[in-house]
């Protein structure tokens, strides 16, 4: 069988008119989130080209798993050792943790959850906050329009079933992002909201600032047809008339090049290669590379380029383009711990179709038939809570008590992080302090609940998880290197719950939900706890389980943070890499601090936010060295293809 490259090499011929480019005004490294939404939006200018370089494929063989809300959580796509999964694993807590990311057109959004949330007003105000004297604005103010621009919301078509409130001024309708509800509700959903009630949380709408309190979140799922809205469908399907626009797949970047010529380095092309040891391709950039590579591959990208902490690049004995010691550090993570309970007379819970084949077959054959309210094929878990710090304590003395002493430990944790460098040291200290002023006098969540359908505790009884997550964690980890192969992943170290307080709120947190619980109405159909269960009762039992299972709720962030240049930052306020020329980073990765939020809205709308701070300010034009870069030209579109792509092999015609 012919190569790929070869094989394309034909097609090249035989369609020889076709567009062949080896430069694009603008080159963006990574298909997910953030990379597709940029590049919808900057390709709306039809004298601009853009590249897209994706590592995955289309995931058209994997797209019914991708499209049905349930099947997320019953045959998810980046699960260990699959294809479409980017096989990163952290040793933390004593145990080997997996990282799930989608290798995958789409990138993330293609297999998550669907969770559809926004943080509050003052934690976007705090970041502002972070940014003396910043050209853009990053506070609620400045960042509210672009959560708006991406979504269109539909509004359940019966709220009282959920007790859902709508907070008409505070959605998008126009956005590509479909945003609603799920037709079907489970029996335990439908009691959530009575249930945060009662424990005293807001229920209303918290999508306009105040993020708090408990409720049924908004899904990305196209209110049509019940399918998950994301990147790929979202952003990349409706530009496929554009001829300015080229996405390549099966392409990883391996480095990001520069021209040294001038005072500062000026970002000029990608190489990428199709897999481990073969053949490197060039493509210029014209204008910018931006890398959306996400939280992990992006400081992985700069630091194979040169853009690092120089120790870490010497050892690697990579050439530094630009000493840069926040690539990689001050990565945080929400971490979460699931308990679960046994429900009354088998009430409905997702594990009917984890435990009955049949049953799962008729659910999904009544979904493609758009039965939608009357199939669990619909129906993603969508009932959460932001619990803040003084209501998961419930005790004012001791909630003060444990703020003065997060403020009096600060030292002692940011010196026990080992930092050698003292501009990493000043960005600890800078986002830990503004972490305790959120905790401290705000109702922002400490922790967040979250309500699951899929507890398959066992074949006997249904159940379900409900799971508490810490949402402003106080330790801190990193992505660093261990090979300048490209395909041999970074070492992540996640450092989960490496403080005192980390502990304890998160154990606050399980506590809390115990209480959830046995608060009525869900306490109705609750009929014992399964786990931990009633054995684990101190607050060391409690630890010692919490250690066993705890792990990530698949929100790593700050990787490349937007933070001063003396705090560690990698990004300005314009997302430009620092010291460096015509390169910038948009994804999760330069969110600096903890939001109480899941996090494919915020990269969103960080991508909504940057495509229009370059298309008013873009890197001058450079002038492409095409002598060594290879063509891309759009592909034939396969037959079978859903949807057509925009283009997605690239030619070689060296
Ligand atoms: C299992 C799971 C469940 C989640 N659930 C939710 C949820 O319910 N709600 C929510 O809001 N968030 C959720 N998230 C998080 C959310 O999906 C991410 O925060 C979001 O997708 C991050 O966007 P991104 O653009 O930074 O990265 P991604 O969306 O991951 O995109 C990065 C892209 O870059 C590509 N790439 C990486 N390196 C290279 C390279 N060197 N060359 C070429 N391409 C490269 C990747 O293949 C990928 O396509 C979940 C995440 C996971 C993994
Ligand atoms: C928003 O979604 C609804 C439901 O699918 C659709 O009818 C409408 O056309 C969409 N609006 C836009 C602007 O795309
Ligand atoms: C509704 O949203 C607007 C912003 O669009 C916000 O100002 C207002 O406070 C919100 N109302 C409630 C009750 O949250
Ligand atoms: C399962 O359900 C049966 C019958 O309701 C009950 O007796 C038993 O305790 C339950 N088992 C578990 C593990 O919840
Ligand atoms: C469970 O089933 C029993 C027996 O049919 C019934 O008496 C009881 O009311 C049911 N409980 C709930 C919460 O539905
Ligand atoms: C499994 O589902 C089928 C179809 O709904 C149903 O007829 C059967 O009784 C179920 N089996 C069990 C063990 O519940
Ligand atoms: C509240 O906290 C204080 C300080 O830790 C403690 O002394 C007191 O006993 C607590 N009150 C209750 C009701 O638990
Ligand atoms: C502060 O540090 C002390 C000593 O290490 C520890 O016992 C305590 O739990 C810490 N408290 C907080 C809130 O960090
Ligand atoms: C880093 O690389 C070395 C040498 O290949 C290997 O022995 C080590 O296990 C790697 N470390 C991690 C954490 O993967
Ligand atoms: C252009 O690229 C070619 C191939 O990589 C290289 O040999 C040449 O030196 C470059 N020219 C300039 C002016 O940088």
């Amino acid at each position: 069988m012919p190569s790929k490259a070869a094989l394309s090499s034909v097609l090249l011929v035989a369609l020889g008119a076709a567009v062949v480019n080896k430069a694009f005004d603008f080159i963006i490294v990574g298909g997910g989130a953030a990379g597709l939404a940029l590049a919808a939006r900057l390709s709306e200018d039809s004298s601009r080209t853009v590249a897209v370089i994706e590592a995955g494929d289309d995931g058209q063989a994997v797209m019914e798993r991708i499209l049905v809300p349930a099947l997320t959580y019953l045959q998810g796509v980046a699960v260990p050792g699959a294809s479409h999964d980017w096989g990163y694993w952290t040793n933390s807590l004593g145990r080997w943790l997996h990282q799930p990311r989608a290798k995958i057109l789409g990138g993330s959004t293609a297999v998550n959850a669907l969770y559809m949330v926004r943080a509050s007003s003052v934690e976007h105000d705090s970041w502002a906050s972070l940014l003396p004297n910043a050209d853009q604005d990053w506070s609620w103010n400045g960042f509210y329009p672009y959560m708006l621009k991406t979504e269109n919301f539909t509004a359940p078509a019966d709220a009282s079933l959920t007790g859902t409130t709508v907070n008409e001024t505070a959605h998008g309708r126009s956005g590509p992002v479909h945003v609603s509800y799920p037709q079907y509700t489970y029996p335990s959903a439908a009691l959530w909201t009575p249930t945060m009630a009662n424990l005293g949380l807001k229920t209303s709408d918290p999508q306009g600032g105040e993020g708090w309190g408990g409720y049924i979140t908004p899904t990305t799922i196209n209110p049509d047809d019940g399918t998950r809205s994301y990147a790929k469908t979202a952003y990349l399907d409706p530009t496929k008339d554009r001829s300015n626009l080229i996405v390549l797949l099966n392409s990883q970047a391996t480095k990001i090049t520069f021209d040294t010529s001038g005072s500062v380095p000026r970002a000029s092309g990608v190489d990428f290669a199709q897999q481990s040891g073969g053949r490197t391709y060039h493509v210029e950039a014209k204008s910018e590379v931006i890398i959306s590579a996400g939280v992990f591959g992006t400081p992985q990208l700069l630091q194979l380029s040169g853009i690092g902490p120089k120790a870490l690049l010497d050892s690697f004995s990579i050439n530094t383009i630009a000493d840069l010691p926040g690539v990689g550090h001050h990565f945080q993570d929400h971490v979460l711990v699931p308990l679960s309970w046994s429900l009354v007379n088998r009430t409905v819970s997702g594990d009917l179709l984890v435990q009955n084949a049949t049953f799962a077959a008729e659910q999904l054959a009544l979904f493609h038939q758009g039965q939608l309210s009357q199939s669990l094929m619909s129906a993603p878990n969508n009932g959460i809570g932001y619990v803040s710090l003084k209501r998961l304590f419930d005790n004012d003395t001791y909630t003060a008590q444990f703020v003065q002493e997060l403020r009096a430990n600060m030292t002692s944790v940011v010196n026990n992080q080992g930092y050698t460098d003292d501009t990493l040291k000043a960005g600890y200290e800078l986002t830990y302090s503004s972490e305790v002023d959120t905790l401290a006098n705000t109702e922002v969540g400490a922790i967040e609940l979250l309500l699951s359908s899929f507890g398959s505790w066992n074949q006997v009884n249904t159940t379900i998880n409900m799971q508490a997550a810490l949402q402003h964690p106080f330790s801190r980890g990193s992505v660093m290197i261990n090979s300048t192969d490209p395909f041999v992943n970074p070492v992540i170290t996640a450092n989960y719950l490496n403080t005192d307080s980390d502990w304890e709120i998160l154990r606050a947190g399980v506590k809390y939900l115990r209480k959830v619980a046995s608060t009525q109405p869900l306490a109705s159909l609750i009929q014992e706890e399964l786990a931990p269960g009633p054995a684990v009762q101190t607050d060391k039992q409690i630890d010692d389980w919490m250690y066993l299972n705890a792990g990530t709720q698949y929100h790593p962030a700050s990787t490349s943070s937007m933070l001063p240049l003396d705090k560690g930052g990698v990004v300005d306020p314009s997302l430009k890499v620092y010291k460096t020329q015509g390169l910038r980073i948009v994804d999760g990765s330069v969110i600096p601090i903890g939001l109480c939020a899941h996090l494919m809205g915020p990269t969103y709308a960080i991508a909504e936010k940057a495509a229009d701070i370059i298309k008013a300010n873009p890197t001058p034009n450079r002038t492409p060295n095409i002598s060594g870069a290879a063509s891309v030209r759009p592909s034939v579109p396969m037959l079978s293809s859903l949807l057509a792509l925009v283009a997605s092999v690239i030619v070689f015609s060296l």
